[in-house]
């Protein structure tokens, strides 16, 4: 694909990584928090629990001269609403405010600039306990008075807001995180009127403060050259990618999708002038989006959807949740796409499904992006000597960031490359064990150990791309 002269990455490009709070803070009951919805689903089996993350909480500051060691120009972390608000709303922590100001703080001592998701899947458990979570219409008004809180302490000291990290995920994939069903467009409804309020709030209180949504963002291929297979590519990218940025950017429904619902009257059955005036006033700034390979569909008929559907349901566990959840009957079922790589998780490896998507968030938005999530988690080994030789991991990361400079030359404008995740940190799905980080901690599942921070090969590599700007990925 080399045939031409790359563009150098953009002066102030935004090199860093990323994190979560319920996946590294740990000290989960520790200074007025309390439960999120994170900590109290179940976890797989041989899996650990959030319970005690990798200590970032009291271990910011070595985490955080670990990224200036590297050359970080950004940390995306997120504010722990739990932390901020212990009863969801209402009373505020004054512990949990704090926190996130030396974070920050300590960000600026090294010339870090902050990217702060205020939600990273941990609605406060009290809230979802008290009326449903997102399925209520009272969890607007909950995320914005949180939002306030956030704004009005850290609005002067940070330059950009992610709004809601994977929305998308948590309504498509995993209704627990939300606590509503799932699907549950409702609740979807409902997350999208708080993300455009929010973004409107920021611009309210914070004049120039820059603020994004931050879903889940991936090119759609069609199994095959058919047409009925592009159709459903065309639908399906509607349903898992343009609900999501068209509403937040445009402030309107995708219509084929939207007439799909009413066909099955499946459309949000409560959806006021206010809300849709909110989401028409929003404007994001710049889009955040995170990346783990393109998804690949075919066409199925309303009978062979049902069918499918009804298979798995009889084969159970996680087959059945992922055909229930990827197979929608007179549209599109997810199908493995034999032309993909894959980690040893399953996990896509398409760098040039990452220019793709670069491609058409541009093309559709035109505004600024962010990739703020993209990496290979896989089980990483600490050598006696402390050394950790994660060559495949570099060898994602540069493929990656070679796309990210491929669509930069055709014309993308992306602001920065956040990858998952700056250090280990307890993955959603799957335990300590799937690593994704630069810096290794050393924990397992069920032993604690001390938690000693260790530089993994990749972390000198990325040192040298964050020096360089980009230049040198040997
Ligand atoms: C994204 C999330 O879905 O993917 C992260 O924003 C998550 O929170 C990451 O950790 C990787 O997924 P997993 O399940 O491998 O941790």
């Amino acid at each position: 694909m080399q045939f031409r002269t790359l563009k150098p990455f953009p002066e102030g490009f935004l090199w860093g990584a990323s994190s979560s709070a319920y996946q590294c803070e740990g000290a989960y009951l520790e200074d007025g928090r309390t439960l999120s919805v994170s900590d109290t689903k179940a976890v797989p089996e041989g899996t650990t629990d959030f319970n005690d993350g990798v200590d970032h909480y009291h271990r910011f500051k070595e985490d955080i001269a670990l990224m200036a060691e590297m050359g970080f120009k950004e940390f995306r972390f997120s504010i722990g609403w739990p932390r901020i608000l212990p009863n969801g709303s209402g009373e505020v922590n004054p512990l949990g405010v704090q926190h996130y100001h030396d974070v920050i703080d300590e960000c600026h001592k090294y010339g870090i600039e902050p990217v702060v998701t205020l939600y990273h899947f941990d609605l406060p458990q009290v809230l979802q306990d008290k009326y449903g979570g997102w399925a209520s219409r009272q969890c607007i008004e909950d995320f914005l008075e949180y939002c306030r809180v956030c704004f009005k302490e850290y609005g002067s000291k940070v330059k950009y807001f992610l709004t809601i990290n994977e929305q998308n995920m948590m309504v498509l994939f995993e209704g627990e995180a939300y606590g509503g069903e799932r699907p549950c467009w409702q609740a979807n409804h409902h997350m999208l009127v708080a993300q455009a309020k929010a973004m409107i709030l920021c611009h309210e209180m914070c004049p120039g403060v820059w603020i994004a949504p931050a879903p889940n963002i991936t090119a759609i291929y069609p199994a095959s050259s058919s047409p009925e297979d592009n159709l459903a590519a065309m639908d399906f990218d509607q349903l898992r990618n343009r609900l999501f940025l068209d509403t937040a950017v445009f402030g309107e429904y995708p219509e084929a999708l939207w007439n799909w619902w009413k066909n099955r009257g499946v459309e949000p059955l409560d959806v006021t002038e206010d809300d849709m005036a909110a989401l028409k006033n929003a404007k994001p700034d710049f889009i955040a989006f995170n990346y783990y390979g393109a998804g690949c569909v075919k066409y199925v008929s309303e009978e062979e959807g049902n069918r499918m559907k009804e298979e798995a349901k009889k084969q159970g566990g996680m087959i059945a949740f992922m055909t229930g959840l990827m197979t929608h009957p007179g549209m599109s079922a997810a199908v493995k796409n034999p032309l993909q790589k894959q980690t040893s998780y399953g996990m896509g490896i398409d760098p040039v499904g990452l220019r793709i998507t670069l491609r058409q968030l541009w093309e559709r938005y035109h505004l600024p992006l962010l990739i703020t999530e993209n990496g290979c988690g896989v089980p990483d080994k600490l050598e006696e000597d402390g050394t950790i030789h994660d060559d495949y991991r570099i060898d994602y990361l540069r493929q990656h960031i070679k796309a990210c400079q491929e669509a930069i030359t055709d014309g993308v404008n992306l602001m920065g490359y956040s990858p998952w995740s700056a250090f280990d940190l307890i993955s959603t799905h799957q335990g300590i064990t799937k690593r994704y980080g630069l810096i290794y901690v050393d924990r397992d599942e069920f032993d604690l150990k001390e938690m000693k921070r260790y530089r993994k090969d990749s972390f000198y590599w990325y040192k040298k791309v964050c020096e360089s700007n980009g230049a040198d990925l040997d």
